[in-house]
C-alpha cells in the first residue's frame, strides 16, 4: 500500500474527489482512522488539549509534538502525516523555524508539516519549503490568531486580507491550504482560484477540496460528551464508559474475564 503525497492530493483536486483529513496524536486512533481510509492525518496541536489535557493548545511544546507525531506516524500506514508546528516553534526567526520543522519530519517521521499564517509569514513558509519540508498554510480565524480573545471558531477575519494571503502563500510555495473560520463563498472562491488543494474546517463550506475533522470531538471522544451528546458521529466516549463500566462490574462480581495476550 503507497502512502498518499502531494501529487495524489492535487489528482484528487482535479477529479474533484473529496479530500479527508482528521487528526491523530497516538498509534491506536491514528491506526484506526488510517484504515478507515482518511487521506491524511493532522498531529495537532489541539492534541495538548485532547490528549495530553493542557488548558490550551497553545501550551503544547515542540518535544511533544515531537511525541505525539512520532506515535501517530506509527500507526498511519497509508495516509500523509502532517505535523502541526505549535506556538512559538516558528515565530522567533526563519532559523529556527526549519530547525523545529526538521525535527518534525527527521525525528517524529512526519510528510509535511502545518503552520497558522498570514502573508506576513510568506518568507517563513518559503524558507521551511526551501529546506525540502512541504508546508500546509492554515489560515483565517484560527487558534493562534485568537489567543486571548476566546474561540477561534466565532473569531471574526478581514476576508479580503485571507483572499490576498491565499495567493501569496501559495506562491511562497504551500501545498496545502487549510481555511478555518472563513465564510463558505470566501472558501469556495479561494478553492477555484489556487492550484493547491483546499481543505474547510469550522465554517469555509462544502465547496473546498476536502474536510477536516478534529476526531475527538467529530466521534465524541471526549469526557464532555458522556453529560451532553454533541458529536455527530459515535460518540465514542459513551462506549468506552460503557465497556469500562462492565469490566470493573465482572471483575467486582468475581466473573473470569477473558482477555486477549497481545492486548497487552
Ligand atoms: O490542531 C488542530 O487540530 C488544528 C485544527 C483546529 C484544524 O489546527
Amino acid at each position: 500500500m503507497s502512502r498518499v503525497s502531494i501529487v495524489d492530493l492535487q489528482r484528487m483536486k482535479a477529479e474533484k474527489k473529496k479530500i479527508v483529513v482528521m487528526t491523530a496524536y497516538d498509534y491506536t486512533v491514528a491506526r484506526i482512522i488510517d484504515r478507515a481510509g482518511v487521506d491524511v492525518i493532522l498531529v495537532g496541536d489541539s492534541g495538548g488539549r485532547f490528549a495530553l489535557g493542557h488548558e490550551d493548545s497553545n501550551e503544547v511544546t515542540m518535544d511533544e509534538m515531537v511525541i505525539m507525531a512520532r506515535a501517530a506516524g506509527r500507526g498511519a500506514k497509508r495516509a500523509m502525516v502532517v505535523g502541526d508546528m505549535p506556538f512559538m516553534s516558528y515565530q522567533v526567526n526563519d532559523e529556527e523555524a526549519v530547525r523545529n520543522a526538521g525535527r518534525l519530519v527527521q525525528e517524529a517521521g512526519a510528510q509535511a508539516v502545518k503552520l497558522e499564517v498570514g502573508s506576513e509569514y510568506a518568507g517563513t513558509v518559503a524558507a521551511i519549503v526551501k529546506a525540502g519540508i512541504p508546508v500546509m498554510a492554515h489560515m483565517g480565524s484560527t487558534p493562534m490568531a485568537n489567543i486571548g480573545a476566546g474561540d477561534f471558531r466565532s473569531g471574526s477575519v478581514d476576508e479580503e486580507q485571507v483572499w490576498r494571503d491565499a495567493r501569496e502563500l501559495v506562491r511562497a510555495g504551500s501545498f496545502s491550504l487549510l481555511l478555518t473560520g472563513i465564510s463558505a463563498d470566501l472558501g469556495e472562491r479561494i478553492t477555484e482560484e489556487v492550484t493547491v488543494p483546499t481543505i474547510a474546517g469550522f465554517g469555509a463550506g462544502d465547496n473546498c477540496d476536502g474536510q477536516i475533522g478534529v476526531t475527538h470531538p467529530t466521534v465524541g471522544l471526549h469526557p464532555d460528551e458522556l453529560d451532553r451528546r454533541k458529536s455527530n458521529y459515535g460518540p465514542v466516549a459513551v462506549a468506552l464508559l460503557d465497556a469500562a463500566e462492565k469490566f470493573t462490574q465482572d471483575v467486582r462480581a468475581g466473573k473470569p474475564v477473558r482477555s486477549r495476550r497481545d492486548s497487552g
